[in-house]
């Protein structure tokens, strides 16, 4: 298996030519963009890696399905789903434009900006600091890696260029969905954007979700089985944002994709995979991580479809 990996990062590593690093936070601009790295974790307990797997990267927009887990066990589904719709978007994750014509009482989805800053501002904490503390211990624990941190770097970097989520927050908070301190629930969002993994964390992430809210490696189960089944199901129709459709087309696996690179994917009952690639196509996901991801699927008959 690990010289399947190999190859097939080999295979794909051209793509990461066609892509670009994501500028619009500076910090992320200092990636190098030839990186590509793929690591597997099955349910038996076997891991296997290819490529630049050991790359640390932020997770950014993957921390979306953290935080929605966190903030389903926090208030439940109903309240979670009062707040946030679950219609996926034919916009850019930081659209705000359906904010005021379509949804103001309720942003389209947990996985585009707008819905992961509402989202977070359900989760319990005494304050921000709180909050940010039980997202990062609740990262630590499903990853298996107790040294998960934030890279202060990135968090600065998105905490001073921000202007966008800045936006879509006080949007939110003018209509009613955000009810707390808009600065705070902004930091803990530039925070969660900000944590910092491997392909291995968010591959043990993957197959948490792989095996319906049970960490593989110990048997505890983390979150309930209908919480797992509905993460992924919107990981299906919402993951990859305006491209979810193509990317279900071409790989069938429920992903979440971040800006910083990383792709993270659950093979319902079989694995989870972790790729890094931070060159990105227009539409901010992986380029190379994408075609890795597909040959991958083919390869290994992964296809949930
Ligand atoms: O808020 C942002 O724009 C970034 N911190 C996260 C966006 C992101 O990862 C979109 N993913 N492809």
């Amino acid at each position: 298996m690990n010289k399947l990996l190999e190859s097939v990062i080999e295979n794909n590593r051209h793509w990461t030519q066609k892509g670009k690093l994501a500028t619009y936070i500076p910090e992320l601009a200092k990636m190098n963009s030839d990186t590509l790295g793929v690591s597997i974790i099955t349910l038996d307990g076997e891991e296997y890696y290819g490529g630049d797997y050991e790359t640390k990267f932020t997770i950014q927009s993957i921390s979306k399905i953290i935080t929605l887990m966190l903030a389903l066990l926090d208030n439940g589904r109903e309240r979670v789903f009062s707040k946030v719709g679950v219609e996926p978007t034919a916009d850019a994750f930081n659209s705000i434009i359906n904010l005021e014509t379509k949804s103001p009482q309720k942003p389209l989805n947990p996985m585009i900006n707008a819905g992961a800053i509402a989202t977070v501002s359900l989760i319990s904490g005494k304050d921000g600091e709180d909050c940010f503390k039980r997202i990062l211990n609740f990262t630590r624990k499903i990853t298996g890696n107790p040294s998960i941190s934030i890279n202060e770097d990135v968090y600065k970097s998105e905490k001073t260029t921000g202007d966008r989520n800045r936006s879509l927050a006080y949007f939110m908070k003018s209509t009613g969905v955000i009810e707390q301190d808009v600065e705070q629930v902004l930091d803990v969002y530039f925070k969660q954007c900000s944590i910092e993994a491997t392909c291995k964390d968010i591959a043990r992430i993957g197959a948490m979700l792989a095996n319906d809210g049970v960490l593989p490696w110990s048997g505890e189960r983390v979150v309930s089985r209908s919480t797992a089944i509905m993460v992924k199901t919107i990981m299906v129709t919402c993951g990859l944002y305006d491209a979810s459709g193509q990317f279900a087309v071409e790989v069938g696996i429920p992903s979440k994709s971040g800006v910083g690179g990383g792709i993270l994917a659950a093979v319902p009952s079989r694995m989870g995979i972790g790729v890094i690639g931070p060159a990105l196509d227009s539409k901010g996901n992986s380029m190379g991580g994408i075609k890795v991801l597909a040959e991958l699927s083919k390869e290994l008959d992964l296809n949930i479809f």
